[in-house]
C-alpha cells in the first residue's frame, strides 16, 4: 500500500531530493540531503524516518535510496498535480516486468497506467537495456525501469494511430499513461466463441506487423500474450519496450553477440511471426514463415 495521503509537503521534498541525488550516489548520505533541502538535520532525520516508516525510502549504513513504492508515489503525484489523472482503480494486469492499473482521466475516460519494474524479478533483458545506458549513469532498477518506460512511450507515439497500439497519453519516470483496451489477452480469448475468423484476424495482425516494420520497428516479444482483443475483433498490440529499431542499415542493424550467435532483424522478425504462427496453429492455420517474412519486409 502506498500511503500518499500521509505525505506532507516536506516529505515530498525529501523524497524528490533523494531521487535527484541517486544520479550520483548508490546510497544518498544524509549530509547531502540536508545540504540540498536547506533544512536542519533534525527536520531531515524526522522526515527520513517518516518516509522509511511508510516504505518510501530504504536505508543502509551508507545512506538512503528510494523504494519502488516511493518511485511509484512520485509518478502518481506528478500525474495528479498535472491533472492528467483524477482517480486510480485496481490492477488490470500483472506482467513479468510491470504492473498495470486502471485510472480515470479528467474527461471521465478510462485509461491505464503501466509501471515498469525492472529488477523486481530477474533482469532478463540486461544486455539490450544496458545499451540505453550509454550516458554512464550508474545502473539501477530505477534508471532501467525509467528508460524502458521512455522507450515504450516513444514507440507508441511513433506508431499511434497508424499501427493498432494503445493511445499514448503521457510518460513520467518509469510509467506510461495510455488508452485502455476493453478486452482480453488473445491468449485467453476463444476466437470461435467470439465468432471471429482466425485466418482474417491473423492476416490483420500481420498487416500491423508490416506497418510497424515500415515505420522502423519490430516488436521483439510478439505473442498471444501481448495482443488485446475485444468481442468485435478490434485489437491492439501492447508491450513494446524491447522493440528492435531499424535504422538506416536495413539488416544487421542491432547486432547482439551472445554465445557466438549473432542475432539480427531477420531473427527477431521471424521469431515474432513464428510466435503468431504457433498460436494460430491451434485454429488450424498453416502458413509458411519465409513467405510471411518476405511479405512483411517487401
Ligand atoms: N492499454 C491497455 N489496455 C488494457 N489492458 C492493458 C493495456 N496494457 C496492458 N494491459 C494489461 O496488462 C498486462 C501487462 O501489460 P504488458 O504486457 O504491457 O506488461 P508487461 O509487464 O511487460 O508484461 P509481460 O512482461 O508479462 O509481457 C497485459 O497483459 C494486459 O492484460
Ligand atoms: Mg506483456
Amino acid at each position: 500500500m502506498i500511503y500518499i495521503k500521509d505525505m506532507e509537503d516536506l516529505d515530498w521534498r525529501i523524497l524528490r531530493i533523494v531521487e535527484i541525488c541517486l544520479k550520483n550516489h548508490e546510497w544518498v548520505p544524509i549530509k547531502e540531503i540536508v545540504k540540498k533541502a536547506k533544512l536542519n538535520q533534525n527536520e531531515v532525520s524526522y522526515r527520513i524516518s517518516r518516509l522509511i516508516h511508510i516504505k518510501m525510502l530504504n536505508s543502509s549504513q551508507y545512506g538512503y535510496r528510494i523504494s519502488h513504492w516511493g518511485y511509484d508515489a512520485l509518478a502518481i503525484d506528478t500525474y495528479s498535480k498535472k491533472d492528467l489523472i483524477v482517480g486510480m482503480g485496481g490492477k488490470v494486469g500483472v506482467g513479468k516486468e510491470g504492473d498495470v492499473y486502471n485510472v480515470l482521466l479528467p474527461d471521465n475516460r478510462n485509461a491505464v497506467l503501466k509501471f515498469h519494474k525492472h529488477g523486481r524479478t530477474c533482469f532478463t533483458m540486461g544486455k539490450r537495456y544496458r545499451n540505453y545506458l550509454a550516458d554512464k549513469r550508474h545502473m539501477s532498477w530505477l534508471y532501467s525501469s525509467r528508460l524502458s518506460a521512455e522507450k515504450e512511450f516513444e514507440v507508441l507515439t511513433a506508431l499511434y494511430p497508424i499501427v493498432k497500439v494503445p493511445e499514448p497519453i503521457a510518460n513520467n519516470r518509469h510509467t506510461i499513461l495510455m488508452g485502455k483496451m476493453e478486452g482480453t489477452d488473445l491468449k485467453k480469448a476463444n476466437l470461435h466463441r467470439l465468432d471471429l475468423n482466425p485466418e482474417e484476424l491473423f492476416e490483420e495482425i500481420i498487416e500491423e506487423v508490416k506497418k510497424a516494420y515500415k515505420l522502423g520497428y519490430i516488436h521483439g516479444d510478439l505473442s498471444e500474450f501481448n495482443i488485446l482483443i475485444n468481442s468485435d475483433g478490434d485489437f491492439v498490440i501492447i508491450d513494446w519496450p524491447q522493440v528492435i529499431e531499424i535504422n538506416d542499415n536495413k539488416f544487421k542493424i542491432e547486432k547482439i553477440s551472445s554465445k557466438d550467435v549473432e542475432y539480427d532483424v531477420e531473427y527477431y522478425l521471424k521469431r515474432d511471426i513464428g510466435n503468431l504462427l504457433r498460436y494460430f496453429k491451434k485454429y488450424g492455420l498453416n502458413k509458411d514463415l519465409d513467405t510471411l517474412y518476405n511479405y512483411i519486409i517487401n
